[in-house]
């Protein structure tokens, strides 16, 4: 078991004529731009992520999730920083040096092997690197030979060296935990996507390594599989202690599995923290769209001391925390967030927003609104448009082309800075991890 500690940690692509990424490098400041010389893909990552945790790295296709993932496992270099597991610095460490099980999308199993060769090919493969580390005489040499020489025969034939016999232990164990013990006899193209998938996490299992890293390891499964499997995943990760780190675009999969989610958006990490505080006090505003779905609205409104907010016709009261927090802001914009289900469909008042639903979706459970705003005088800002998502319980039944007044409730409110677009907290409440 370990930990993994990235500090400072840079990596940039050479730049290609005509490439799509290139425009990442317009967003960097010039002194990063200097240091690096390409496509920079990731800048100052810096995280440390505890012995036996599940950190669920996610963020929008293309933040450089994967880039991040292969660095950790050695399959590219770094441009600058330091990875260290457990108390090792493995930067210079070749891939199979790390102590590290990598589960891609695609399985990446080998098509000609059973199920059963593809579990125990890591354990192999281990016993002959360790042969030519120093063990080669010759009883283990004769050994491996007859090993490979004799695995296609049928079973009472086959030469099991004492290796061979602790492998076949291992690969039984991992079977059992995985519920594949029927599989093993069997070809990846035998298998369904879900068996193919426990096969490609049975491999990493069996290698018992000291990290695991999963690249979205569950986007070629369907719905109800995906949902199954995550729980499995989340209930081996549990029971075996490793520590993971999980890649996945998917905001659901990351509220639902991490112990903690770092997010990631255009190479840089935005906010490293336990799932609910990601909800409740996300750092800025990238975060409290990405978290929830969905996603958080943002209204822009002038601020008035010692406690109003108005956009027109609409004009609130903030409860009186929020006065001395957004002192600095008087008679300026700042950016008000409310999630979708902290809306309530209420009255006719300038406290509420008035709206036009546009769309009604029934999902059984809960209702969606997609509305647009029509606040007599509303001025809208670059950063926001009129539209306005709002989660009702579904037994409100409410019709398309209907004029609704919400109402938003009052201990829910976010505010961002509209420049840095920064959370801004009250500061009566307790630190958050990222200002310290
Ligand atoms: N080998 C490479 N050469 C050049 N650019 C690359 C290479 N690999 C990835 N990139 C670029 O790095 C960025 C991050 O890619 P990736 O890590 O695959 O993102 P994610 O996994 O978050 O979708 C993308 O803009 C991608 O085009
Ligand atoms: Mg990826």
């Amino acid at each position: 078991m370990a930990q993994v500690i990235l500090e400072n940690v840079y990596k940039s692509f050479p730049q290609r004529k005509g490439d799509a990424s290139a425009q990442v490098k317009d967003n960097i400041n010039k002194s990063d731009a200097a240091r690096t010389e390409g496509v920079s893909v990731l800048r100052r990552i810096n995280l440390t992520v505890a012995d036996g945790e599940f950190m669920v790295l996610v963020g929008p296709s293309g933040c450089g999730k994967s880039t991040l993932l292969r660095l950790i496992a050695g399959l590219e270099t770094m441009t600058g920083g330091n990875i260290s597991v457990g108390d090792k610095l493995v930067n210079d460490l070749p891939p199979k040096e790390r102590d590290i099980a990598m589960v891609f999308q695609n399985y990446a199993l080998y098509p000609h092997m059973t199920v059963y060769d593809n579990i125990a090919f890591g354990l192999r493969r281990r016993s002959l690197d360790n042969l030519e580390d120093g063990d080669k005489s010759n009883s283990s040499f004769v050994e491996n030979f007859l090993v490979s020489a004799t695995r296609k025969l049928p079973k009472g034939l086959r030469y099991l060296s004492e290796k061979e016999k602790s492998i076949d232990q291992q690969v039984k164990n991992v079977a059992q935990l995985l519920q594949i013990e029927a599989l093993l006899k069997r070809l990846p193209k035998q298998l369904s996507g879900g068996q193919r998938q426990r096969v490609a996490l049975g491999r990493a299992i069996a290698r018992n390594p000291q990290v695991f890293l999963m690249d979205e390891p569950l986007s070629n499964l369907d719905a109800k599989l995906r949902a199954e499997t995550r729980a499995q995943i989340v209930k081996l990760q549990r029971q075996l202690g490793t520590t993971t780190i999980y890649v996945t675009h998917d905001q659901t999969e990351a509220m639902t599995m991490g112990d903690r989610i770092a997010i990631l958006n255009q190479g840089q990490l935005q906010q490293v923290a336990p799932p609910l505080e990601l909800y409740n006090r996300p750092a800025n505003r990238f975060v409290a769209e990405f978290i929830g779905s969905p996603p958080m609205n943002f209204i822009p409104v002038k601020f008035q001391a010692p406690q109003i907010i108005t956009n027109g016709d609409f004009r609130m009261t903030l409860p009186e925390i929020w006065g001395a927090t957004l002192q600095k802001y008087d008679g300026k914009t700042v950016i008000l967030g409310i999630r979708p289900e902290h809306l309530i469909v209420g009255v006719p008042a300038t406290k509420n927003l008035p709206a036009q639903v546009d769309l009604v979706e029934n999902l059984g459970n809960d209702t969606y609104l997609s509305t647009q705003l029509i606040i007599p005088g509303f001025q809208r800002q670059s950063f926001s448009n009129t539209s306005l998502q709002v989660r009702i319980p579904p037994d409100r039944s409410i019709k398309m082309g209907e004029q609704i007044w919400l109402s938003l409730t009052p201990e829910k409110l976010h505010f961002f800075d509209p420049e840095t677009e920064l959370a801004i907290y009250p500061k009566t409440s307790p630190t958050l991890p990222f200002e310290k």
